[in-house]
């Protein structure tokens, strides 16, 4: 299949550009490069040793991707293109639901001009808000968020479903993303973020690399077994394969399903930061320090139904998704940039 990935120059999207690469696929990236480098995409053609087309283009421009549409046979969308900082989106709150929301609508309206039927969505665990029990399952109903990033997948989510409503001919998959975290096992891609990270990982490794003196715990006294957080942590690699399962389930079904793609079980904010330590023999120098808004105590998916329909199964462990960051990080300690 022909498939386009929209932010294909992004974390997730550049290894799930390698694994559909190797399974067979051809892939069209289309990246702003406001959060990534056309060097990731250089990086995703040397692994997986296969060209890409790929163009420098805002999706939100109408214009320039339909063009991309007529110039390209194109069986099926991924959609990665967004803002994802949450703290940001508190502050710009405008950009990020333009941003957001009319990448999306730009891609529905461009594959019905061109008869594109098969589209799969980056949603998150964030959709589920805070109302709902532990562990989440798809049947729940989505909750309400702490913030602009999360309401705009909730709202996205909910177009998507009324898109396919209107036209039975369009299958939508959407994917609720847990923790994404690792690398490429070549420890030639991986994660790269701009500045300071906001999330857990890349902090770790750039504490780690000696770019950051020390990583600060947010909050010691959540009612969980040892005070720290827990998320369920997924290998990015595991992810980029939930996406291949998901491309080829569009392909043959009608229709909006969801899918957790999770591991489906937790772990604390110190068992990350010892098991990057064990895995790898380096010591993280962190501190307890005070609890961050918004953040829940603890979250962490049931993956049976991605299992069961999709017959797809995470298959690294912790220590590989620490192993992986490390690998990555070590080699290229001011990430893509040398
Ligand atoms: P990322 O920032 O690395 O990738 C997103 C890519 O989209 C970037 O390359 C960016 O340049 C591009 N982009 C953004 N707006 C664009 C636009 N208007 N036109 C063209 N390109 C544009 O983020 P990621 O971690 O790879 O996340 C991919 C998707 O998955 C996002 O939608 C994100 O919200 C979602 N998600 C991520 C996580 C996570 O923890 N990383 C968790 C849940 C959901
Ligand atoms: C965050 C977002 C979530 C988004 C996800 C993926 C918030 C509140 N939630 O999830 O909406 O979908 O990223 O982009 O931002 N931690 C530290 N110190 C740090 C960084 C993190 O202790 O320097 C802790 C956090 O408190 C949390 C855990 O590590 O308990 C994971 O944090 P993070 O990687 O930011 O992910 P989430 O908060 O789960």
């Amino acid at each position: 299949m022909n498939i386009l990935l929209a932010g294909g120059a992004g974390y997730i999207g550049s290894h799930t550009a390698v694994e559909l690469l190797t399974a067979g696929h051809e892939v069209i990236i289309v990246d702003n490069y406001c959060n990534s480098c056309p060097e990731a995409v250089r990086r995703v053609e040397e692994v997986a040793g296969k060209h890409v087309a790929s163009y420098g283009a805002d999706v939100k421009d109408k214009r320039t991707m339909m063009k991309i549409f007529e110039e390209n046979e194109i069986d099926c969308v991924i959609h990665f293109a967004g803002l994802k900082a949450v703290g940001e989106s508190v502050d710009k709150p405008i950009e990020y639901y333009r941003n957001n929301i009319d990448t999306t609508l730009t891609l529905l309206e461009c594959m019905r001009e061109s008869g594109v039927k098969n589209f799969v969505f980056s949603s998150s665990a964030t959709v589920y808000g805070e109302e709902n029990p532990i562990p989440y399952v798809e049947t729940m109903k989505r909750g309400s968020c702490s913030n602009p990033y999360g309401w705009t997948k909730v709202m996205m989510e909910e177009i998507l479903e009324d898109a396919s409503k209107a036209d039975s001919e369009l299958s939508v998959v959407l994917l609720r993303y847990f923790n994404p975290i690792g690398a490429h096992e070549s420890g030639r891609m991986g994660e790269d973020p701009q500045g300071i990270p906001n999330n857990l990982m890349p902090y770790i490794a750039q504490v780690a690399v000696g770019r950051r003196d020390h990583l600060t715990v947010y909050g010691g006294d959540y009612p969980t077994p040892d005070g720290t957080c827990r998320r369920d942590y997924i290998h990015v690699m595991d992810l980029a394969n939930g996406h291949l399962k998901a491309v080829e389930y569009a392909n043959t079904h009608k229709g909006v399903e969801v899918f957790n793609l999770g591991t489906g079980t937790p772990y604390s904010v110190l068992e990350i930061i010892h098991a990057f330590e064990e895995a790898n023999q380096v010591p993280i120098k962190y501190e307890i320090g005070e609890r961050r808004a918004g953040d829940l105590p603890e979250f962490w998916a049931n993956a049976q139904k991605a299992e069961r329909i999709l017959g797809w199964k995470t298959k690294r462990t912790l220590a590989d998704m620490c192993r992986d960051t490390w690998n990555w990080q070590k080699n290229n300690p001011q990430g893509y940039k040398k």
